[in-house]
């Protein structure tokens, strides 16, 4: 069943280039440039989106949410537990997306049940057709990842940020041929990082750290929380995602020389100018740096060790770099020994509130 791998886990992120040709297949027109959700029949949606979300599927919706407000669509992102209790405003303008694996998880089916109570339109983003959240929502994006067996969220992460790429191509001006190509490059250039990473090498480093830090800006931010969040369930170890300019701001007191820092740099614009800056205050700090990386950048001047990904167009570069994280927290906790498939404390699905 796990076809030659020890794990689920590592059988899933292998699955990732087919997992996410099934997201893309049948939905773009090349020819046209456009792109048809046909689970989406009759949305046209021109208010304001929220998400709503746990867990891995909240840092998705977080990518997600990002794209939208690139093709001009004002979005916001919501932890479902905290929704209802936020008294978030919604009405009947309001488009409120539940992004959910499973389609299960009581926090996001109670966080979806208001918004319907409260007038809006529902869509549910899932990988389980006949799920609660698919029945229960006015409308289902299917992320056609495959069934997910580990309880750690890997393929369905990347599939849920292409599936939302795909959403804001079609919400917004989906027109650009350019970004709907690069789209289709993601699932080979995912095959390229599984058949050249040296995540392992990096893990087996640094399996005796005292603790795992992450940044990124911009996309790169919920990278670096997924990067912390694999790495925490998996391994029992202390971990955290940080945008990279909060470092500063209290986070750094905790960096030593035997806390690595992973640090998720593509391009060489602006932001990642500034994420050099805050890898250079690391660096001062003795914390080994571990740039994930396109080599655009002179990030690899100040790093010792380097996870390379693919030159990529931005749309690509979260789902890219988050494959080499999730293979250096795969191999740490294998390194330890730690039951991967099922960590101890958690469930596949959590069905309370
Ligand atoms: O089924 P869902 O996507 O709604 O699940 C949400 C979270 O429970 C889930 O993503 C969880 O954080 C993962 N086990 C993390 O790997």
């Amino acid at each position: 069943e796990k076809s030659g791998y020890d794990h689920y886990m590592l059988k899933e992120i292998h699955e990732q280039p087919s997992a996410l040709r099934q997201c893309l297949r049948g939905r773009i027109d090349d020819l046209e440039g456009t792109v048809t959700l046909e689970d989406l029949d009759g949305l046209a949606h021109d208010g304001p989106v929220q998400f709503v979300a746990c867990g891995t599927s909240y840092h998705a919706a977080l990518v997600g949410a990002e794209r939208l407000r690139r093709t001009g669509i004002p979005a916001q992102v919501f932890l479902a537990s905290e929704y209802a209790t936020d008294r978030v405003p919604v009405g009947a303008d309001t488009l409120v997306v539940g992004v959910t694996q499973s389609g299960e998880t009581a926090d996001t089916l109670r966080a979806l049940r208001e918004a319907a109570r409260a007038g809006a339109t529902t869509l549910a983003v899932t990988n389980t057709v006949g799920s609660s959240a698919a029945r229960e929502c006015d409308h289902a994006l299917y992320i056609r990842a495959g069934p997910e067996i580990g309880v750690a969220a890997t393929k369905t992460f990347a599939s849920q940020q292409l599936a939302l790429d795909l959403l804001a191509a079609a919400l917004g001006d989906g027109s650009d041929r350019a970004a709907l190509k690069a789209l289709r490059d993601i699932p080979g250039q995912v095959q390229t990082i599984l058949e050249t990473s040296d995540a392992r090498a990096v893990a087996e480093a640094f399996v005796d750290a005292d603790g795992y830090f992450f940044i990124g800006r911009g996309y790169h931010y919920p990278v670096a929380l997924e990067g912390a969040l694999k790495m925490k369930e998996i391994t029992y170890r202390h971990a955290e995602g940080f945008a990279a300019g909060e470092l500063k701001h209290g986070p750094l007191a905790l960096v030593t020389e035997n806390t690595p820092v992973f640090a998720v740099v593509t391009g060489d614009d602006e932001a990642a100018r500034k994420t050099i800056g805050n890898v250079k205050e690391v660096e001062a700090r003795d914390a080994p740096v571990v740039a994930i990386t396109d080599g655009e950048s002179d990030v690899t001047r100040y790093a010792d060790h380097v996870l390379e990904i693919p030159a990529i167009d931005e749309l690509s570069a979260s789902v890219l770099a988050n494959v080499q994280l999730q293979l250096v927290a795969y191999w740490v906790a294998n390194q330890l020994g730690r039951s991967i498939d099922k960590p101890r404390n958690l469930a596949k699905s959590v069905t309370v509130e």
